[in-house]
């Protein structure tokens, strides 16, 4: 499975869409996973913030307020979506903007989160899923986790409150515009129907906890130029391997003046590994790895 955190744009025009599709595409086939494995959520560099400001004009002379997620600005991401799919099956839409990927084969559900609700094309940015949305994948989650099916979420933005930062102010998440402004709640709501998050943005070293049991792991973009990059960042994507007791994780990164792809030691603190493994006690999974044999002593 190939799963990507995004940004899948730069700005979320049309042509930028075209050629992460043609990528996406070509990817699939090199590596021989099908589309319907390729998954994808919305980054904020997937939203087209022009579009974004004719919908807020069109309210402004009807009269009525904006009303988040602000849906014209998803208009080239649902187009992507809807060519590289081509299929019922998976759906982003105005009524439901985010995505469910049921991989029936593997017995394995991705959950695909927006957490680009709360942009707009105007300042005070950051990331936020909201109530409806939660709601939406606690119900829905629920049942998988029922069925004993391996429960993914993927997220765009930083999936924890703390900042590498020493400033007093930076554990408040109010004022980080990467972190997700509600995990507090998507922790609360989804932390017993979870059993793995990815998130992209901002790399982030190592592998964290949501409440000591699901593991969250971080990558950065494989595709950014190198100014629009923080410098200590590679390019870089990750090989994620998960078995019934554990995740290990290979990181890779793109060494521009050798023009090839290596181990990116940065994942550890040590910086002397480039993978890294933890032991997970993953709860109701039983039908994508079968029971856990019984203890004989
Ligand atoms: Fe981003």
């Amino acid at each position: 499975m190939i799963a990507l955190t995004s940004d899948l744009a730069e700005s979320g025009k049309t042509d930028q869409f075209e050629e992460a599709g043609d990528f996406l595409q070509r990817l699939s086939h090199a590596l021989k996973v099908p589309r319907s494995r390729v998954l994808v959520v919305p980054g904020n560099h997937d939203l087209d913030r022009d579009s974004c400001e004719l919908y807020f004009s069109d309210c402004d002379s009807a009269n009525r307020d904006p009303a988040a997620p602000y849906y014209p600005k998803y208009v080239n991401y649902e187009r992507f979506f809807r060519r590289f799919y081509q299929s019922e099956r998976y759906s982003f839409s105005e009524e439901a903007y985010w995505s469910l990927y049921p991989i029936d084969s593997l017995n394995l559900v991705v959950a695909g989160f927006n957490s680009t609700v709360a942009e707009s094309h105007r300042e005070g940015r950051f990331g936020y899923i909201g109530e409806r949305q939660l709601d939406w994948f606690e119900n829905e989650l629920a049942r998988y986790a029922n069925a004993g099916w391996f429960r993914l979420g993927l997220v765009h933005h930083n999936a924890h409150f703390t900042s590498s930062s020493t400033e007093p102010s930076a554990n408040d998440p109010s004022t980080q515009p990467d972190v997700l402004r509600d995990y507090g709640v998507f922790e609360d709501r989804l932390q017993a129907s979870l059993n793995m998050l990815l998130h992209g943005h901002t790399h982030l070293r190592g592998i964290r906890w949501m409440t000591n049991r699901v593991p969250i792991l971080s990558t950065g973009a494989a595709s950014v130029e190198a100014v629009s990059r923080p410098p200590e960042i590679p390019n870089q994507y990750q090989v994620i391997r998960v078995t019934r007791d554990d995740v290990t994780l290979y990181a890779r990164q793109y060494v521009p003046h050798l023009d090839r792809w290596v181990g990116d030691t940065s994942v550890t603190r040590d910086g002397t590994a480039w993978q890294l493994q933890a032991q997970v006690a993953f709860q109701r999974v039983e039908a994508t790895f079968g029971r856990r044999p019984e203890r004989s002593d």
